[in-house]
């Protein structure tokens, strides 16, 4: 059976984690010297690394042969731990486990020692998503689990914990990571697989991952299956994407009172394959991020893209005037408005295009 790129590519290894150097350092730091907590937090984007380095620290809690206090990820503990069926370590979904009753019997099971290793290791992901009074019967675990308990919280949404929770954990965020080190990262899989990808094809694939490994495999998935080579065009048409690029170039177009250059684009990101309803969202959504990164002094926590993308959003939101802007949303919001109802959606797309554009030229 195929198996999804983002599964046969999970990290069995802390030296294979990309972008998440700082807390490898820390955790491997903690390994060697025994100095293990018994409450982690694990905060940060989608698809970033976190329910596999939950994963790692199991192992390595477990791991019977470890290479320089590291899991080996060869052992049965590893092995099963990897495999997801390792009786000690349980993974568990806050979203589907969050009643009070679930927390009460994962106190009771908290008591018990471990079966086949050394460690239990709690796994609860989603972690946000525990009711109040499931967040607080987990208090008491947290606050003093056993010797042989670790619990390891995941979460892309920390400020919906209560602070109880919060307080007792060592929280670990981690990073978007860049496109640089997601662009190597493909290199290598494209050539462990035996495909011959250009570099552009691959730094595309890479921008249009927002700095999530996982999302980025998704579309790589979506690209290579069944190829032997791919070309950056084969990446545009696979995808039918308009990604930021896209955005950002249309933009720029009209801003510059270039209606003509801007239909163009649009013209060629719809013969791409991008559907005019999804793609005027998408500048919508571009809009509004450039409205944010006008305000905000830390876009990246509100705004889901790589930094290299709000980069450009910031260099782009400077050439703008509020008052651009101001309009463009209006128009490009009433365009929506009227191609839902239209037989050719198209049209009032380019009207506020040449509208957005007019008004730059004097
Ligand atoms: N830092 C990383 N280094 C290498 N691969 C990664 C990394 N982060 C994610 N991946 C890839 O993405 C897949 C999913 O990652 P993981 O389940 O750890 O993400 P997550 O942070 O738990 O996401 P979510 O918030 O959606 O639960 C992994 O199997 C791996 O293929
Ligand atoms: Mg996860
Ligand atoms: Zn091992």
């Amino acid at each position: 059976m195929y198996q999804a790129l983002y599964r046969s590519f999970r990290p069995e290894v802390f030296d294979s984690l990309i972008g998440q150097e700082h807390i490898v350092k820390i955790l491997e730091n903690q390994i060697k010297t025994g100095t293990t907590g018994h409450a982690y937090l694990f905060c940060g984007t989608r698809g970033t690394g976190k329910t596999t380095t939950a994963r790692l620290l199991a192992k390595a809690l477990n791991c019977t042969d470890p290479k320089d206090g590291m899991p080996c990820g060869e052992c049965e503990a590893c092995k099963a731990i990897a495999a997801g069926n390792f009786i000690d370590v349980m993974e568990l979904d806050a979203a589907s486990n969050n009643s009070v009753e679930d927390i009460r019997d994962l106190r009771e099971g908290v008591n018990y020692p471990p079966a086949m290793g050394k460690t239990k290791v709690y796994i609860l992901d989603e972690a946000h998503m525990l009711t109040g009074s499931a967040a607080n019967a987990l208090l008491k675990t947290l606050e003093e689990p056993p010797e042989h308990v670790v619990f390891i919280l995941a979460t892309t949404e920390p400020e919906k914990l209560p602070a109880t929770i919060l307080s007792r954990c060592m929280r670990l965020d981690f990073r978007r990571v860049s496109e640089d080190k997601i662009f190597s990262h493909f290199k290598s899989i494209c050539a462990s697989l035996g495909v011959a990808a250009d570099d552009d094809a691959l730094r595309l694939l890479a921008s249009n991952a927002d700095g999530s490994v996982r999302d980025g495999l998704s579309l790589l998935d979506r690209c290579v299956s069944g190829a032997k080579t791919l070309s950056r065009d084969d990446v545009l048409f696979l995808l039918g994407m308009t990604g930021t690029q896209g955005c950002l170039d249309i933009t720029d177009a009209v801003t510059e009172g270039d209606a003509g250059k801007a239909l163009v684009i649009l013209n060629s990101l719809l013969n791409d394959g991008k559907e005019i309803n999804q793609f005027t969202r998408d500048w919508l959504d571009h809009l509004r991020n450039l409205l944010l990164v006008r305000y905000l002094e830390k876009p990246e926590d509100v705004i889901n893209l790589s930094i290299e993308n709000i980069e450009r959003l910031k260099a782009q939101a400077e050439k703008l005037s509020l008052r651009d802007l101001d309009k463009y949303i209006k128009l490009l919001s009433e365009a929506m408005q009227n191609a839902r109802w239209s037989p050719r959606p198209r049209v009032p797309v380019e009207l506020a295009i040449v509208e957005m554009a007019r008004r730059n030229n004097g």
